[in-house]
């Protein structure tokens, strides 16, 4: 068993019979999805779940998860989700994919957010190894752009797959990935994004993990807010 997998079986132990569980989306969600799965179909678990993607809605389908839409909650009692950085105060770096907008809202929206990972996934400050990823309303995005320029911000539109057009989010949004004065913590870049017109949504995940599972070589360690 990789480390992703057993990071995900952890997280998996805290899933209870009648619980609204929000999936996550990447490798390390799936094989949450995956143990979800085998716990109904073995243990008779009995448990709803909302998915953060398209893809994610589809592998729970096929599994045979109970799936409800978005549009239809307001709370749930359990998230959990990979990320692709993750600080020592559980900041998290997310969104390589498409799929933030969800991830954000079932994060803020659930009882207990789990972030699981592989030790491949922590930093010692947010955008160390990635650039921000920022959402941006389509027209506004040259507009948008120069106000994070005014605050640092280095960067610009994810280009598409084909690399003749460029990247557009489940939400329909463009995409500036964006680096930023590695002297700014956490706290003052989300602040500083969140105040910014124009964009939608981010990818720094701040304040809202309650606990982050982390697998190295074959040992799972917890860490709770
Ligand atoms: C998608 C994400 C993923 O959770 C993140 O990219 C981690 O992926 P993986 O588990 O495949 O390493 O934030 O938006």
């Amino acid at each position: 068993m990789n480390d992703k997998q057993l990071v995900a079986l952890q997280a998996a132990k805290y899933v209870k019979n009648g619980m609204l569980v929000g999936l996550g989306t990447g490798s390390t969600a799936n094989y949450f999805i995956e143990e979800l799965a085998r716990c109904q179909a073995e243990e008779g678990l009995k448990i709803t779940t909302v998915a953060s993607s398209t893809i994610s809605a589809q592998k729970a389908q096929s599994l045979h998860l109970p799936i409800i839409a978005l549009e239809h909650i307001s709370s749930i009692d359990l998230y959990v989700d990979g990320a692709d950085e993750i600080t020592p105060e559980m900041t998290l770096l997310k969104g390589r994919g498409s799929d933030l907008v969800k991830e954000k809202l079932l994060a803020k929206a659930a009882t207990q957010f789990i972030a699981v990972a592989d030790e491949s996934k922590l930093v010692s400050n947010i955008g160390q190894n990635f650039s921000i990823p920022i959402e941006v309303i389509p027209f506004a995005w040259q507009l948008t752009k120069r106000s994070l320029e005014v605050i640092g911000g280095q960067g610009d539109l994810r280009p598409n797959a084909a690399k003749d057009g460029f990247w557009v989010t489940s939400h329909g949004s463009y995409v500036l990935d964006m680096k930023f004065d590695k002297n700014l913590n956490a706290k003052t870049l989300n602040d500083l994004i969140n105040n910014t017109p124009g964009v939608v949504e981010h990818g720094i995940f701040y304040g809202l993990t309650n606990a982050v599972f982390i697998a190295a070589n074959g040992v799972v360690s917890e860490r709770w807010a």
